[in-house]
Formats: C-alpha cells, sequence, structure tokens
C-alpha cells in the first residue's frame, strides 16, 4: 500500500505492509532520534508530532501518518538544543534514555497550553517515563523553559 507523508517538511512516498508501524518508517527514513523503549505504548520514548501533536510511533501504524506532517527531534533542533541546556542547568538528566521522547512531548506542550499549571504539566507528560530522576528536575527545567518563552 503506497502512502505519502512529510517527515520534518520532507515528503516521502512509499509502499509499506499493512502491519508496518510508523517507527520503523520514520526509522527506515533516516529518523534515528526515534526510539524504541517498551513497544507497548507505556514509555513515551517513541514519541513524534503528528500535525503538531504527540503520539506514540510504536503503536502507531504507518497507513495512519498518510497525508500528515510528522515532526522528530531531527526537525527541531534548535528547540530541542534550547530545552536541553535548561534540562543540564536543572541536573535534569541522567542516563538520558527517555530524553528523546521527553523533549517532543515538553515542545509539543509549550506550543499547545498557555502557562500551564504544575498538574497540567504532570498531566500532559504523564505518557513519558524515566526511570532515573523522580522527575523534579525535569519539572523545575520545564518550569524554567515555559517562564523564558512567556517574557
Ligand atoms: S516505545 Fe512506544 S511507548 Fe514505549
Ligand atoms: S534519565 Fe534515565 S530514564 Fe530518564
Amino acid at each position: 500500500m503506497e502512502i505519502n507523508l512529510w517527515i520534518n517538511g520532507k515528503e516521502f512516498k512509499d509502499d509499506v505492509l499493512p502491519d508496518t508501524v510508523l517507527i520503523d518508517f520514520i526509522r527506515s527514513k533516516g529518523f534515528y532520534s526515534v526510539k524504541r523503549g517498551c513497544e507497548t505504548s507505556n514509555c513515551g520514548l517513541c514519541t513524534v508530532l503528528m500535525d503538531g501533536k504527540p503520539i506514540l510511533s510504536c503503536s502507531t501504524l504507518a497507513l495512519r501518518g498518510n497525508g500528515h506532517d510528522i515532526t522528530t527531534i531531527e526537525g527541531i533542533e534548535e528547540e530541542a538544543l534550547e530545552f536541553g541546556g535548561f534540562m543540564a542547568d536543572q541536573g535534569a538528566e541522567q542516563c538520558g534514555f527517555c530524553s528523546p521522547g521527553f523533549i517532543m512531548t515538553v515542545i509539543a506542550m509549550k506550543n499547545e497550553l498557555t502557562n500551564p499549571s504544575e498538574e497540567e504539566i504532570k498531566n500532559y507528560l504523564n505518557g513519558n517515563l524515566c526511570r532515573c530522576t523522580g522527575y523534579m528536575g525535569q519539572l523545575r527545567a520545564i518550569k524554567k523553559y515555559l517562564e523564558k518563552g512567556s517574557k
């Protein structure tokens, strides 16, 4: 089945099997920032944006991407680096395994919510798991990042 979609603004047309998952399609095009964790919709590591909204690429069929805009970290490198600086300042990263999906979700939240409360931030991020940190450093980094964006 042929699909036609855009990844970071670049158009791709290709044949996929009915059960090809989006993460495999994206990685086959060279966007290796998108990583596998649980593959069961639980960890958030494989998060990409579809038309600006976070989705789990491990449990989304490539066919569902047909006609849509997909964004990975490679497409928002500057913003990702900026947020990464806030994470580093707050000592919010340990092994860094969760970071690719986490950063995508934070950036989607920044674009979607205006002045989110702590509760709203936690709700938005509840699908992105981190096994190392306890989340307090990330929360501080997000608040500082959002504060800076609203100045
Ligand atoms: S790898 Fe997709 S949610 Fe864990
Ligand atoms: S920093 Fe290790 S899983 Fe998040």
